[in-house]
């Protein structure tokens, strides 16, 4: 075994985030929130984001393939499906549109339909063999954290059949209004404090 094998086999243990990301702003609030999240992470974990605006995934058209059939009749979820099974946290990193997901991040969760079908139409159980743990970073414009209250319900629910508990959620309320610095030192240090301690059991 070569040292580069050695090397490869340290890196490949690393663990795995995947990051859903439900912002069209790269630099708006809900990045800046998943920023200081991610950064006490350095390069202790392999981190994979999914840009939801970017990937422009297809909604479910509920065509009845995953009821039949392990999978998806649309093939452009594929590489996310293989992301999920691989990964060992997913983060939720989201603003609040209309008390829920916005459209592109709303048709990514849709997608995952397909878990439920695996597991009720076709009796695989698990449809996701590895265990997870899931974090909520939710933003929201009014001061009211009802939306993300509304979008922990949903992800429970999606979670559910696949093998992942949510276990944290972070909301910072009170974006659209001026004077916030209060309230974004407040979830900055939940954030990373968050990270360092998730960290810490890597
Ligand atoms: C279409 C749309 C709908 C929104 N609906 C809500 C809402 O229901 N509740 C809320 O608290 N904020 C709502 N907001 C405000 C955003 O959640 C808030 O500005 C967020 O922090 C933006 O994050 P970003 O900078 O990452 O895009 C809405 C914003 C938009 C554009």
């Amino acid at each position: 075994m070569s040292a580069d094998t050695v090397t490869e086999g340290r890196l490949s243990e690393k663990k795995k985030i995947l990051v859903f990301f439900g912002s069209p702003h790269r630099d708006g609030f809900t990045a800046k929130l998943l920023r200081e999240f991610l950064e006490p992470f350095g390069t202790s974990a392999e981190i994979r984001l999914i840009d939801s605006y970017a990937e422009r995934i297809a909604p479910c058209t509920d065509c009845g393939f995953c009821n039949r059939t392990e999978g998806c009749s649309d093939g452009d979820f594929d590489e996310i499906d293989e992301q999920i099974r691989r990964a060992d946290f997913i983060v939720v990193a989201t603003p609040v549109y209309i008390l829920s997901f916005p459209a592109p991040l709303k048709a990514v969760f849709d997608r995952m339909q397909r878990y439920f079908s695996a597991r009720f139409s076709i009796g695989v159980n698990p449809p996701i063999a590895k265990r997870k743990t899931a974090i909520l970073l939710a933003t929201c414009g009014s001061r009211s954290a009802e939306g993300a209250k509304i979008i922990s319900r949903q992800l429970r629910m999606v979670f559910s059949v696949m093998n992942t508990a949510l276990k944290h959620e972070i909301v910072w309320t009170g974006t659209d209004f001026q004077n916030g610095a209060a309230e974004f030192e407040r979830v900055r240090l939940q954030a990373r404090n968050l990270a360092l301690a998730i960290k810490s059991e890597l």
